[in-house]
C-alpha cells in the first residue's frame, strides 16, 4: 500500500466507489493505493508523472483531471493461462478444425475463437451469449446430450480438475472428470482432436479440496488411452515457460500444467 498526495481531490463516481479510509484521507490530500506495481515506480517516473500531472492541471483541453497514478512498465506481463491458449491455438489453427465443442474454458479464449468459428459451449454454470455463432449448452460435462461422432474437435481449458468438487455448485462426484473425459471422446468424431490443459505434478497426485485435482503424468495418460497422441507440452509456473517432463514440479500442493492434443483413432 502507499500514501499518494496530490493537489486534485477526488469527484464524481470516483469519489462514491471509494474506500471509506480514502475518502477520509482524500480530505486532506491524501490516498491509500493498493497498486502493487506503483510501489515499484522509479523516482525519475515519479517526478516525470508530477510534472506532465501539473501540465495538464494547468490545461487540459475539457477533461477533468484526477490522480490515478499506474506504473506499467517493461514487458508485457504473461500467465500461465496466456500458455494455455497458446498451446490451444497451434493445436487448432494446425488442423483448422470445423465444428468446435468447448468444454468450460476460459471465456476469453472461446469469445476468441468465435470471431472465425462456429462454436458449442458446455458448462455446468448458466450462461448467455450475445453471439450468433455460440451455441450455449448449460449442462454437466460428465453427461452430454450430445450425438456421439459430432465434433471435429473439443477443447477443454483449465476445466477437467474441477469437475464435481462442488465449487461451482455441482454434487461431489470425483470420478467426475473420467466421465467427462470419457464424454468428451465420445462426441468426437474419428481423427477428431481433444485439445485440454490440466494441472500436472511428479509427486503424489492430490486433491487441493474444493478447488481441483492434481494429476500425475499416469493419470493423464490413463485418461488419454484410446486417443494417439498429437502433441503435448508442460508448462512450469516456476520457470515460466514450457520445460521437459522430468522439471514439471515435485513438491506438494504444488502444480504445473499440463497441454495436450489428442487424436481420436
Ligand atoms: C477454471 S474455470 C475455466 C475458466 C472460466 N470459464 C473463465 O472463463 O474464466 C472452469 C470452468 O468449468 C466449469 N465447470 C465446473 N464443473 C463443471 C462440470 N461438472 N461440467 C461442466 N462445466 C463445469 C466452471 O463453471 C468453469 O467455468
Amino acid at each position: 500500500m502507499q500514501m499518494m498526495g496530490g493537489p486534485i481531490s477526488p469527484h464524481g463516481k470516483e469519489k462514491r466507489d471509494m474506500h471509506p479510509v480514502n475518502k477520509i484521507l482524500s480530505l486532506i490530500g491524501l490516498r491509500i493505493s493498493r497498486t502493487i506495481g506503483s510501489l515499484n515506480a522509479h523516482r525519475d517516473f515519479r517526478e516525470e508523472y508530477n510534472r506532465q500531472l501539473g501540465e495538464l492541471i494547468r490545461d487540459s483541453k475539457g477533461f477533468e483531471v484526477f490522480r490515478d497514478f499506474k506504473y506499467d512498465v517493461g514487458s508485457h506481463p504473461k500467465s500461465y493461462i496466456d500458455y494455455e491458449c497458446e498451446f490451444a491455438a497451434r493445436s487448432l489453427s494446425k488442423r483448422n478444425p470445423t465444428t468446435i465443442l468447448d468444454v468450460g474454458s476460459y471465456r476469453h479464449f472461446v469469445i476468441g475463437l468465435l470471431a472465425s468459428h462456429k462454436v458449442t459451449t458446455i458448462d455446468v454454470r448458466k450462461w448467455k451469449s450475445s453471439l450468433d455463432n455460440e451455441t450455449v449448452l448449460t449442462s454437466d460435462a460428465k453427461q452430454l446430450d450430445i450425438p456421439s461422432n459430432s465434433f471435429d474437435a473439443v477443447v477443454s481449458l483449465c476445466a477437467l480438475e474441477h469437475f464435481r468438487l462442488g465449487r461451482y455448485g455441482d454434487e461431489f462426484d470425483l470420478d467426475a472428470d473420467k466421465k467427462a473425459f470419457k464424454e468428451m471422446v465420445r462426441v468426437l468424431k474419428p481423427n477428431g482432436i481433444l485439445v485440454f490443459t490440466t494441472t500436472i505434478t511428479r509427486t503424489a497426485p492430490s486433491i487441493a479440496f474444493n478447488a481441483h485435482r492434481i494429476y500425475d503424468y499416469d493419470m493423464i495418460r490413463a485418461l488419454c488411452q484410446r486417443l494417439k497422441l498429437g502433441e503435448e507440452e508442460f508448462f512450469s509456473h516456476k520457470m515460466g515457460k514450457f520445460i521437459p517432463l522430468e522439471h514439471v514440479s515435485n513438491l506438494p500442493a504444488v502444480w504445473d500444467v499440463y497441454c495436450g492434443c489428442w487424436i481420436k483413432r
